[in-house]
């Protein structure tokens, strides 16, 4: 993995704070470390646990991951991005996730997605204004017989079409109260170019 130094500049402030009062905010994720006998090879289940402990890794908690495991941050940051699971931005109430592997490719997938942006007023990776919907890619989710392929929240939908798609999306959302939400990138390494 090619981990930015970029990141790793832009994060030394987070980690310092980390060093000063990570402690009382993290007692959670702290146990899980302990647990583990702060072993580095341990960093998938601890990241794993802060996510579902608090819902998304944010600088101040990779930081502080990574002074305990002993680990550079650049790196911890670089697996963070490397999974699709883990988030480090708020994620809209719905998330969409439109299969971009060869196979879906093929059956139009880029345009399905081109149509979602276009219709959804949001880009691939990114959140809408009102909080309610994610939008992201996925590189081969398995089920290249189901081609195209999009995923809603975590419902597996094939033979997709883009308005198949896009009503099926509509009504997820139609219900959901919208919130002030800024836009947010959402970083994945499943996002690939096909
Ligand atoms: S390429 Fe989309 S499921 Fe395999």
């Amino acid at each position: 993995m090619n981990f930015s130094a970029q990141k790793e500049s832009v994060s030394s402030s987070a980690q310092n704070e980390a060093r000063s009062d990570g402690g009382s905010r993290f007692k959670k994720i702290d146990r899980v470390m302990k647990r583990h006998g702060f072993q580095q090879d341990a960093l998938i289940e601890v990241l794993t646990s802060a996510q579902e402990s608090y819902g998304l890794l944010d600088e101040e908690l990779l930081a502080h991951v990574a002074q305990n495991l002993r680990l550079p941050l650049s790196w911890v940051y670089g697996v963070a991005t490397f999974y699709h699971f883990f988030s480090l931005a708020p994620k809209g109430s719905h998330q969409c996730v439109v299969c971009v592997g060869t196979a879906c490719y093929v059956e139009g997938a880029d345009q399905i997605q081109k149509d979602l942006e276009e219709r959804f007023q949001v880009s691939s990776g990114s959140t809408t204004a009102d909080g309610r919907l994610t939008l992201s890619r996925a590189r081969c989710l398995g089920s290249c017989g189901l081609a195209p392929v999009v995923v809603l929240d975590g419902e597996l939908m094939g033979q997709q079409t883009s308005r198949s798609a896009i009503a099926a999306i509509e009504d997820a959302i139609k219900d959901e109260p919208e919130e002030s939400h800024q836009e947010a990138e959402v970083t994945g390494s499943a996002e690939e170019e096909p």
